[in-house]
Formats: structure tokens, C-alpha cells, sequence
């Protein structure tokens, strides 16, 4: 008899959807616009054919201006918006398949701006617990599962306080632990810390950062403060509703000039170098961090020094003044790390 083997299609098959925990192909999302009187009046396409794939395990920036469809993106990865063309899966499963519904919102939780539109009980573990006891968690279960989320987010000790007493930053942890108790394996954070003073800030990206690295949790942070997406697995920078950049954050911040056209910065310490760079100090095109700007200015200077010692000419400006070939080949990687972005 004749065996008849069949292939699967190319370039998507059911096994590649699994090992990515999102995966998104040729994603386009219309919304309707309507006017005062609420008729329709023609559409906006917010999301302008994405692809893109998050391996599972991965902490995510999505960066992109105002409008530029972020959290459009993210309602997609919640099943909270479906495709008007292309397909979502979450952990394999497709968006559009109205039985997959609860699965993904359970598996991919959603963390919004604002903590005060998301914490609804009056007493912090009653709000961790809301979710679970919605799905029919076993009370004993869920006894475990809040005080196990709450410990992850360090919110354990305030267990029994109203959320009222709770600084930006605790409530949004309070969130995270909602979501967490959950169990997913993804959390969507869009915009969580800007609503926050800097120390909210930090303690929100410190607690998502820890359920990644010791849960193992996917993290997809929306964010407008660059800092916040340094220590990201890879970023994406979204532009008019299309992928513009993608890239670990070196790649990403190491181009300036890029990023500005995006109407985006880049980290403070990455502009600083820049600049010194531009003003003829030999620094790497892309330091992330205070303490590697230090490194390499000591590392320069150092250089400079043993060359003054051996009667050489310093090769880096230091405080000489610019050094023009520097200049030059700063112009030059950007050009040619500018001829690596995506779309
Ligand atoms: N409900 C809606 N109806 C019509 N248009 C919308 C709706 N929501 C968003 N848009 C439009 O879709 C585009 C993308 O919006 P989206 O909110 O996804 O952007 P964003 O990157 O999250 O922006 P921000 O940084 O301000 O949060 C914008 O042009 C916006 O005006
Ligand atoms: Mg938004």
C-alpha cells in the first residue's frame, strides 16, 4: 500500500505555535470610528500587519509614542480584541476560537495603568483571592494560591489592610498578585508604573522581573520609560501600528538616532555616552548602564595614561578635545546598525 505522508504547511505548523508563548502573524486590527451621534463613520488601523513571535519565559519591552498601537497589541494577547485579519495564539491556542476564550485569559493575565480601576475588594487578600474564587478554585486552594502571590510581589505582610492605605506602587503589586493567582503563564503589563512616583516604579518592574526569573512567568511590559525595559530579553518598538525595531536592548539603545526618529529616547546614561561619544570620547556605541559608563571612561583614561606614560599620543580625546575619526565612526555604526532594524 502506499504510504501518503503529510507535510505540514510551510513556514507555521501546530508544534511551532506550542513553543512560542505568543505567536502573531499578519496581524491587522481596524477599529470603527464613530461619530458624536455614534453612527460609523470609517475606521482607524491601529495595528498595520505584525508578526511577531514571544518564546516562552521571556521578559518583553514593547516600546512606541503615543498611539503607535501598544496597547491595542496587548488587548490582543488577552483575547480582548480579536484580528480584523491574521491570527493570535496564545500558548498555542487561537484567538479567534471562541472556546480558547477563558483558557487565554486565565493563562495570559492583563495588568492595566491605573491600580484603582482593578483592585474592587476592601480588603487586599480578598482581592487576590477574587479571581480564583471566580473560576471555582477550592477555598483551600485559594488560601494558598493568594498568600503564595502575595509573597511574590513582597505584599505578603499587608495582607489584611484595605487597598485605600496602599502607596501607586503597592496597589499595583496587589494587581500583579491578583493576576498571579491565576496561575498564567504570561502577564501583559501595559503601562503599570505611569501612575507612579520612581520608587513605585521600582518595586512594580522589581516584582515582574522576580516572577520571571524565579517563576519563570513570560512578561510583556508596555512601558514609556526606557530604563525600564534595559534588563528585557528583547524589545519591540512599535511605529504606526507596524514592528519598526526589534532587538535586545543593546541593540536597540545603541541606535540614537533610530530611536529619535521614533519620537523616542533612549536611557539617560545611553544619551550621556552618546554625546561624549559625539564630543570625540572613544566609548562603545552602546552602554546601558551608570556603571558601565564609569567602566569605560576609568577604561579610557586608563589607556590614555599608560599611552602618555610610553610617550604615545592618547587615542581618545579625554578632556583634549574632540577627536574627529571618532566622530566619524560613531556616524558610521549608527548608519550601519540603523540598516539592521526590522520593518
Ligand atoms: N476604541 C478605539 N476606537 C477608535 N480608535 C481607537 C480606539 N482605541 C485606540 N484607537 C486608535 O488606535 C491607535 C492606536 O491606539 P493604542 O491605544 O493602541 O496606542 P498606544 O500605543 O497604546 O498609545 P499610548 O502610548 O497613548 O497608550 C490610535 O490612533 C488610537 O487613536
Ligand atoms: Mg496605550
Amino acid at each position: 500500500m502506499q504510504k501518503i505522508i503529510i507535510l505540514p504547511a510551510r513556514g507555521e505548523c501546530a508544534g511551532d505555535r506550542r513553543m512560542s508563548m505568543i505567536k502573531i502573524q499578519k496581524l491587522i486590527h481596524d477599529y470603527i470610528k464613530r461619530d458624536d451621534e455614534g453612527n460609523a463613520a470609517g475606521t482607524v488601523r491601529a495595528i498595520d500587519g505584525v508578526d511577531l513571535e514571544v518564546k516562552p519565559g521571556q521578559f518583553i519591552a514593547v516600546l512606541g509614542h503615543n498611539g503607535s498601537g501598544k496597547s491595542t497589541l496587548a488587548k490582543h494577547l488577552n483575547a480582548l480584541l480579536f484580528p480584523t485579519e491574521g491570527t493570535v495564539w496564545v500558548d498555542g491556542m487561537d484567538t479567534k476560537d471562541g472556546a480558547n476564550l477563558w483558557e487565554i485569559r486565565r493563562e495570559a493575565g492583563m495588568v492595566f495603568q491605573n491600580p484603582d480601576n482593578q483592585i474592587i475588594a476592601q480588603v487586599v487578600e480578598e482581592d487576590v483571592g477574587f479571581g480564583p474564587e471566580n473560576i471555582g478554585v477550592p477555598t483551600e486552594e485559594i488560601w494558598k494560591r493568594v498568600e503564595e502571590s502575595l509573597k511574590a510581589v513582597g505584599m505578603l505582610e499587608h495582607r489584611k489592610k484595605s487597598p485605600n492605605r496602599l502607596s501607586g506602587g503597592q496597589k499595583q503589586r496587589v494587581s500583579i498578585a491578583g493576576v498571579i493567582a491565576m496561575e498564567p503563564k504570561c502577564i501583559i503589563l501595559d503601562e503599570p508604573t505611569a501612575m507612579l512616583d520612581p520608587n513605585g516604579r521600582k518595586e512594580v518592574i522589581k516584582a515582574a522581573m522576580k516572577l520571571n526569573r524565579e517563576k519563570g512567568i513570560t512578561v510583556i511590559l508596555i512601558t514609556h520609560y526606557m530604563e525600564e525595559a534595559i534588563d528585557a530579553d528583547l524589545i519591540f518598538v512599535m511605529d504606526k501600528g507596524e514592528i519598526a525595531m526589534q532587538g535586545t536592548p543593546r541593540e536597540i539603545f545603541s541606535q540614537v538616532k533610530r530611536m529619535k526618529e521614533l519620537q523616542l529616547d533612549v536611557p539617560q546614561v545611553t544619551l550621556l555616552a552618546y554625546e561624549l561619544r559625539k564630543a570625540g570620547l572613544h566609548l562603545p556605541a552602546s552602554i546601558l548602564t551608570k556603571e558601565e559608563l564609569v567602566d569605560a571612561l576609568l577604561g579610557s583614561k586608563t589607556e590614555e595614561g599608560k599611552e602618555a606614560e610610553e610617550g604615545k599620543e592618547p587615542k581618545s580625546a579625554g578632556t583634549a578635545g574632540p577627536d574627529k575619526e571618532t566622530v566619524k565612526e560613531t556616524d558610521k555604526e549608527e548608519e550601519e546598525a540603523g540598516n539592521g532594524d526590522q520593518g
